[in-house]
């Protein structure tokens, strides 16, 4: 009799799960950074005990920064295939430390020297929609003209659509014109992977998210979605970490 194979999928499943089981202890508790931490100690200690040749492409951050998964560090036993990965120990720090729901621990893999790495770029332009609307949407058409085209491939009046949008500053714009359609929002103040996995999940009541996220986000986002057959187009916003570093500087 053959020991069964072992398949990565639920070995990735269970290095997600050490890092949700880890920071959930700091659920409510108002410190993301030790939630974060705690993740971080328990997913790096997960990865380092699997049979994989691991690459964090898109991790902690910089090395002298972030001391486990930071870009650059090679993680698991190295006795098996190569991979670039990509990691967010919790994604959402904030709704962590308060206590809010969509907290998750994400991972992403892809044949190593494959994944997309976004170097320091910041922020991304992402659009986000399920299977049955993959092939009508289009980053450079007018919000209005891809909604209308959503709401016909999933058979639906724009009214009773659903767009899954970050609470941000930069998206009022964005946010009027989807009013202006009729059709409705969803607000979150964070968790942007958690919101794309709702526009391509049938059992979300979300049907697509739009909006300005983070680049390493929006690469986790994107290793979920192929998988899940929707369709993800994003574009670097240069304009929102202008933006960003202006209102860190005042
Ligand atoms: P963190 O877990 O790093 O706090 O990120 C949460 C998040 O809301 C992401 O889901 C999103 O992509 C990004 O922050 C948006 O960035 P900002 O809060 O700067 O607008």
């Amino acid at each position: 009799m053959e020991a069964p194979e072992r398949n990565l999928a639920f070995d990735l499943v269970r290095v997600t799960e050490a890092a949700a089981l880890a920071s959930a202890r700091w659920l409510g508790r108002g410190d993301k950074n030790a939630g974060d931490g705690a993740a971080v100690d328990a997913m790096r200690l997960s990865f380092n005990s699997l049979p994989i040749a691991g690459k964090v492409v898109i991790g902690e951050g910089e090395k002298d920064e972030a001391p486990m998964l930071y870009n650059g560090e090679i993680i698991g036993m190295g006795n098996g295939p190569s991979l670039d990965i990509a990691v967010d120990p919790v994604e959402g720090t904030n709704l962590l430390a308060y206590g809010r729901p969509n907290a998750i621990a994400v991972v992403g893999a892809a044949p190593g020297g494959s994944m997309y790495n976004p170097g320091p770029s910041f922020y991304m332009q992402k659009l986000v929609v399920g299977q049955a609307a993959r092939d009508v949407i289009d980053l450079d058409a007018p919000v209005h003209v891809n909604l209308r085209l959503i709401a016909k491939a999933l058979g639906k009046d724009t009214n009773d659509l659903v767009v899954f949008v970050l609470d941000k500053p930069r998206h009022q714009k964005l946010i009027q014109e989807i009013r202006a359609v009729g059709a409705r929002i969803q607000l979150h103040t964070d968790g942007d992977v958690a919101g794309a996995l709702m526009a391509v999940d049938q059992r979300s009541e979300v049907d697509v998210m739009m909006g300005t996220g983070g680049t390493p986000e929006g690469v986790l986002a994107a290793c979920a979605i192929k998988g899940a057959g929707g369709a993800m187009l994003t574009r670097l916003d240069p304009q929102s970490e202008a933006e960003k570093a202006a209102i860190q500087e005042a």
